[in-house]
């Protein structure tokens, strides 16, 4: 068998996953997953990068597992794991570290913005070196795509120079990955209900802009029915809001509608109606995804298990990686007592 090209991507178990998680990530990577060899991780360690809750976390990392696979990623085609299982991780960051210039890190705009406004005598040194981590997360298992959103653009280019950098110092090592941006699937950039110039955030949203993937479905309906839109009363496609450029989008991105169909079946359409409609396919879409949620939930240790499986194969390959690593290195090898 041909070896398929691997993709590596993941998600922190931090906010609630909502309908821009499952229309931009979630379900480009479940269409394309039978062409990949998939790596899907839950990044607990990223998750500690911000001020965190030691009793919530186990919780929130089956969480986003279950939901993973609620949305229709099969753990027999796609290697499913958490992060801090495979302990390779934080060892591979730790090198690459050394390797990072701090100029590159201090570019970083997430790191800019996420923290402005914090005190740095509280911030932990870990949300500076987080892009290092996520480069060794994607290369050591000598990743060739990575899809993830627009806002990680500026991580990718860094992790491919990280990979540059160690391979041209000490030798050929990494596979150097290609981003895949928004290019996995339609519908890549769902924007807030209630401040449609933002885009749907697990962490920074107000609750009425976020359609959660846990939320029962008549909140899902009311919050469809406060969506901003504009002063008008009906779709004009020309020239629509940005709310309303925002419902059609994920009406799109629902339906698998062309542009002209959505043209065709919206145009003049009062902007109740867009929106009941918009709701009922949202609902349609996340109903199954609640029911098979709750299904895997109501049995952890089977979730549990599946998780112990991913991390095991996952850990074939990080530790030949990190075999090869630490040879270029120079490190000295451990002898078995
Ligand atoms: N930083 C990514 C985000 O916040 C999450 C992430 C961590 C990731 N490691 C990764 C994404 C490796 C892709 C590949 O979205």
């Amino acid at each position: 068998m041909v070896d398929r090209p691997v993709v590596f991507s993941g998600m922190q178990p931090s906010g609630d996953l909502h309908l821009g998680n499952l229309l931009g990530a979630l379900r480009p990577w479940v269409l394309e997953q039978h062409l990949f060899h998939n790596y899907f991780c839950v990044v607990d360690l990223h998750a500690l990068t911000l001020p965190w809750d030691p009793k919530a976390i186990q919780a929130k990392t089956r969480e986003v597992a279950a939901l993973y696979i609620a949305s229709g990623i099969d753990p027999k085609t796609s290697t499913l794991l958490v992060q801090s299982h495979v302990p390779e991780h934080a060892e591979l960051s730790w090198l690459l570290g050394c390797l990072t210039p701090m100029g590159w890190l201090e570019r970083m705009t997430q790191f800019k913005d996420k923290s402005r406004r914090r005190d740095s005598e509280r911030i932990g040194s870990g949300l500076f070196t987080y892009p290092v981590l996520m480069a060794a997360d994607i290369l050591l298992y000598q990743t060739n795509f990575v899809p993830v959103g627009e806002d990680q653009r500026q991580h990718l280019e860094l992790t491919r120079n990280i990979a540059i950098r160690f391979n041209h110092l000490l030798g050929e090592t990494f596979t150097v990955p290609e981003a895949r941006i928004g290019q996995m699937g339609a519908g890549s950039k769902v924007m807030s209900l209630d401040d449609p110039e933002r885009k749907m955030s697990k962490t920074d949203g107000s609750d009425a802009g976020v359609i959660r993937l846990l939320d029962p479905a008549d909140r899902i309906r009311a919050k469809f029915r406060r969506a901003k839109t504009d002063t008008g009363q009906a779709v004009e496609l020309d020239h629509p809001s940005a709310g309303v450029a925002n419902l059609l989008e994920i009406y799109r991105a629902l339906s698998g509608c062309t542009q002209e169909e959505i043209g065709a079946q919206f145009e003049g359409v009062g902007y109740g109606r867009l929106k009941d409609q918009v709701a009922d396919r949202a609902i349609a879409a996340i109903e199954p995804i609640q029911a098979r949620f709750r299904e895997l939930t109501s049995d952890p240790a089977t979730l549990d298990q599946i998780l112990g499986q991913g991390a095991a194969a996952a850990q074939e390959v990080a530790a030949r990686t990190m075999q090869e690593v630490r040879s270029r290195v120079g490190l000295l090898p451990a002898q078995p007592a």
